[in-house]
């Protein structure tokens, strides 16, 4: 990726980051590479970690972030201590996609290649580590569905 384009995203993030409004920052989103569907909702917070490749994130039609959600696609130490080898470090990269008409809870943190599915609700502080099936109700660290929104039982207890 070229310094002139790794820059434009830096900045594009940052302004959108800043801005007031979802239209705003979809925008700028958009020209940071992150794909974006139809009457998606960006909340404030959204920070993106990833090596820079357009699409990584894809934020399919009528998704739903709350604020502060953080997403990551590409997991790597920079800068390691001469000591460790990069070969035996835990890294990771893949895209990450939240499948239409999902609705992610504020403090969520999505790792890299994770696809939630199509309208699965991700409650508030989780951490996806692994997929989410469609229409899952999924909480914790990590994230495990705990209900189905089609099985007919989602009423709160
Ligand atoms: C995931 C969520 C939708 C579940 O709602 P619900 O189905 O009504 O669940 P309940 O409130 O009945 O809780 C059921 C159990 O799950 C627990 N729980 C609920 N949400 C949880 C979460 N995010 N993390 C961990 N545990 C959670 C409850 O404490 C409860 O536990 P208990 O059975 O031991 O008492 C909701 O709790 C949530 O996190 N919503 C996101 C809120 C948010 O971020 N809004 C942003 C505004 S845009």
């Amino acid at each position: 990726m070229g310094k002139i384009y790794h820059l434009i995203k830096e900045v594009a993030r940052l302004i959108a980051n800043h801005s007031i409004g979802n239209g705003i920052r979809k925008i700028f989103f958009k020209i940071s590479g992150v794909k974006i569907g139809k009457k998606v909702f960006v909340n404030q917070g959204l920070v993106i970690v990833d090596n820079g490749k357009k699409h990584m994130v894809i934020l399919e039609d009528y998704v739903t972030l709350a604020p502060r959600i953080t997403i990551i696609t590409r997991s790597s130490p920079y800068n390691i201590h001469p000591s460790l080898r990069k070969e035996d470090l835990p890294i990771k990269e893949g895209k990450v996609i939240i499948g239409e008409g999902s609705w992610i809870g504020t403090n969520v943190t999505i790792l890299p290649n994770v696809k939630i599915g199509k309208c699965c609700i991700i409650g508030a502080n989780s951490l996806v580590t692994k997929d989410i099936p469609d229409y899952s109700i999924a909480f914790g660290i990590p994230a495990k569905p705990i209900r189905n929104l089609k099985d007919g039982n989602n009423k709160p207890k």
